[in-house]
């Protein structure tokens, strides 16, 4: 058995972070959301894993000095191969598969074919977080041999996904983003195939958004009789496409720490609960309640740290409070005068409080950024 992880596509929904980040690198308790479907497959028993990766594309960028806007190649592939390499680090032989744009996930699988050679194989969405792994749906589908499984999960707005009408355990119908789902089970992004999928991605057409669609292809093996198991989970799983999802997800990630102190905490600050504190970190006059991840080398000063945060390496916080929020690498946050909460801060962000007169705000942000000011 061998796995396809799909890390190409846009990240369109979590712009402006995704401008210049594979948004399956954007992290959840400051691990890549990638790292958690790749530890899921090799905890399954699989060696093999093919990544499927897009190709570099160019983007307007605003330039920090000047704040004109110039060209730059966003190269999400180079990210993910630097990040993931050749798969040791996980316990795993990894092969990239270069899909020339985001042209639908069944177009992944249809690229992907010399690669399988005919084995069977887990394909996992690079941005899906499943709390509790794939173990038991892959020895599952081994044990019944079915041409395809899927999985599925109860879901509050079924028509952002696939969605699929069971009779019994039967799957009869799968719809992909529907106006009108007609039950509220939505296709989690793990699916399990054998090699019939290969003829079903060949003959399908592209879907209305353009894109070859892996609901339409799976439909295409239940209309040809082909047997399709599903299996409802019960435990947590996200799509971690939106911000307040990856909130949800760091939420969800975190609760699960252990305490783990490795940098400096001095004897004026407090810390409680579930705490973990990166290496080379330094934490002054502040108090940290967890559960919480801050990364190595971090600086936290003057500050409050509150439940569900996760900080990255290198950042900095004096005089203020922060909490149920990702902050990544070498952020810098200063003197803010209220709590800030629920956010998700992108690299190398400043934020910072003025004493200029008059008082304004004075923003520079990038396109689809989103501030709250109250
Ligand atoms: O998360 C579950 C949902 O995933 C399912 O319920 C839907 O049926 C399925 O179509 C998919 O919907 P999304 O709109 O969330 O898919 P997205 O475009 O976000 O792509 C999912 C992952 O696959 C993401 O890591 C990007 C990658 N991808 C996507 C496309 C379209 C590729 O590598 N190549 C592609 O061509």
């Amino acid at each position: 058995m061998k796995a396809l992880v799909l890390a190409g596509g846009r990240g369109t929904r979590l712009r402006p972070i995704t401008h210049t980040s594979a948004k399956q690198l954007v992290p959840v308790a400051n691990k890549p959301v990638l790292f958690y479907g790749l530890e899921a497959i090799r905890d399954a028993g699989i060696r093999e894993v093919g990544i499927v990766v897009s190709d570099p594309r160019e983007m307007l960028q605003p330039d920090l000095r000047t704040g004109q806007r110039t060209t730059v190649m966003v190269n999400s592939q180079a990210e993910i191969r630097a990040a993931v390499g050749d798969g040791s680090a996980f316990g795993l032989q990894v092969a990239y598969i270069e899909q020339e744009a985001p042209l639908g996930l069944a177009h992944a699988v249809k690229i992907s074919e010399g690669y399988m050679a005919g084995e069977p194989f887990v394909m996992y969405l690079g941005d899906n977080l499943i709390k509790d792994g794939i173990t038991p749906f892959v020895r599952e589908f081994e044990q019944e041999r079915p041409n395809a499984q899927i999985l599925l999960a109860h879901v509050k707005t079924p028509w952002e996904f696939g969605v699929a009408e069971l009779e019994g355990d039967r799957v009869v119908r799968l719809e992909e983003k529907p106006k009108q789902p007609r039950s509220d089970l939505a296709l989690v992004g793990v699916y399990l195939f054998d090699r019939t999928i290969f003829e079903a991605v060949h003959a399908i057409a592209p879907s209305r958004r353009g894109e070859l669609e892996i609901t339409d292809a799976i439909q295409f093996l239940i209309t040809n009789g082909r047997r399709v198991r599903s299996h409802v989970i019960s435990g947590w799983w996200k799509d971690t496409g939106k911000v307040e999802d990856m909130l949800e997800g760091n939420r969800m990630m975190l609760g699960g720490i252990e305490l783990d102190i490795r940098g400096e905490v001095d004897t004026d600050s407090a810390i409680e609960g579930r705490v973990v504190i990166g290496p080379g970190t330094k934490v002054e006059r502040s108090r940290l309640r967890g559960p919480l991840v801050i990364g190595a080398n971090a600086r936290i000063v003057d500050s409050y740290v509150g439940p569900f945060t996760a900080l990255g390496d290198g950042v900095e916080l004096s005089h203020c409070e922060i909490e149920h929020s990702i902050v990544l690498e070498r952020a810098r946050i200063h003197d803010v005068p209220r709590r800030i909460e629920s956010s998700l801060i992108g690299k190398d962000v400043v934020v910072c409080a003025s004493d200029a007169r008059p008082r304004t705000h004075r923003l520079m942000l990038g396109d689809s950024s989103r501030v709250e000011l109250s």
